[in-house]
C-alpha cells in the first residue's frame, strides 16, 4: 500500500491556470502559515518573511511587476485565491540572531541565564557571511525550506500551488520594499483551486529514476 504522504506528493500539480471563483478559506490559509512558521532552519536563524498579497490594491500592484518578463504567471495574480511573496534576509546580523535567542527563552527552550551561551551557534552564520556582510546563499537556501514545506501542506489539503521564480525581481523588491522591509524576495507562491481548463492538472507525474538519484553505500 502506498504510504499516505506519498499520495499527497503524487496528487500536487503545478497550477497553470486558476480557478478565479474558489478562495481558500481563512482556516486553510492560517494552518498553511503556521506551517511556514514551523519550518527548521540552520540554527533557528528563521531568516525569511512573508507577504501574503489578498487586496485587489495589491494584487494590482504585483500584476503590473509582469509587464515586461515572465508574463506567462502574471494571470495567477488575479486568478489564484492568495499570492504569496516568499523573502530570506540578505543580510543576517546577531542583531537578527538575538530575536531567536530571545524568542528561545521566550518559548523555555533557553534559561535566561544562558542568553549568552545561546548565540554560540551563531558562527554558522558568521562562515556564511562573506565579506561584504551578505549572507544570501545560506538565509535564501533555509528560505526554500519553507517553500518546500508549504507546497507539501498544500498537498495534504489537496490545495493547488504554484511555486514561482519567474517574476521579475528587480520590480517586484521595489514595489514592496515597504513591506519587504530589507529582506529579498526572488520567489513567490500561488495557492487556490485550478481551473477544469489546467492543461496542468491532468499531466502524468514525471520524475527521474531513484536509480538515478540516489547511491546506498
Ligand atoms: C523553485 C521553483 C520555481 C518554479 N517556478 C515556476 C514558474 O515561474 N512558473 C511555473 O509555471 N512553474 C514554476 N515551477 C514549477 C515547476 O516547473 C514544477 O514544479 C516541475 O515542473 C514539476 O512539476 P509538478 O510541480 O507539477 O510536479 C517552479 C517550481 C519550483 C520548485
Amino acid at each position: 500500500m502506498t504510504h499516505e504522504i506519498i499520495e499527497d506528493l503524487n496528487w500536487r500539480r503545478t497550477t497553470k491556470k486558476y480557478d478565479p471563483t474558489r478562495k481558500v478559506s481563512e482556516e486553510d490559509l492560517n494552518t498553511l502559515l503556521e506551517a511556514i512558521r514551523l519550518t527548521p532552519s540552520s540554527i533557528n536563524s528563521q531568516p525569511w518573511r512573508f507577504v501574503v498579497i489578498d487586496s485587489q490594491a495589491a494584487r494590482q500592484r504585483m500584476a503590473d511587476t509582469f509587464s515586461e518578463k515572465f508574463v506567462f504567471n502574471k494571470p495567477h495574480v488575479f486568478d489564484a485565491s492568495h499570492f504569496v511573496l516568499f523573502a530570506y534576509n540578505p543580510r543576517y546580523t546577531r542583531e537578527d540572531y538575538a530575536q531567536v535567542v530571545d524568542k528561545q527563552i521566550e518559548d523555555g527552550r533557553l534559561k535566561p541565564e544562558d542568553r549568552e551561551r545561546g548565540f554560540r551557534s551563531f558562527f554558522f552564520a558568521e562562515m556564511n557571511t562573506d565579506e561584504n556582510g551578505d549572507t544570501s546563499c545560506w538565509t535564501k537556501a533555509q528560505l526554500y525550506i519553507a517553500l518546500g514545506s508549504a507546497l507539501h501542506t498544500l498537498a495534504r489539503m489537496r490545495i493547488d500551488a504554484t511555486p514561482i521564480e519567474g517574476i521579475d525581481a528587480q520590480r517586484v523588491n521595489e514595489e514592496f520594499a515597504k513591506q519587504l522591509d530589507g529582506y529579498r524576495c526572488d520567489v513567490a507562491l500561488a495557492i487556490g483551486y485550478h481551473h477544469p481548463d489546467d492543461p496542468n492538472a491532468a499531466q502524468p507525474k514525471s520524475r527521474r529514476r531513484l536509480g538515478s538519484i540516489l547511491v546506498r553505500i
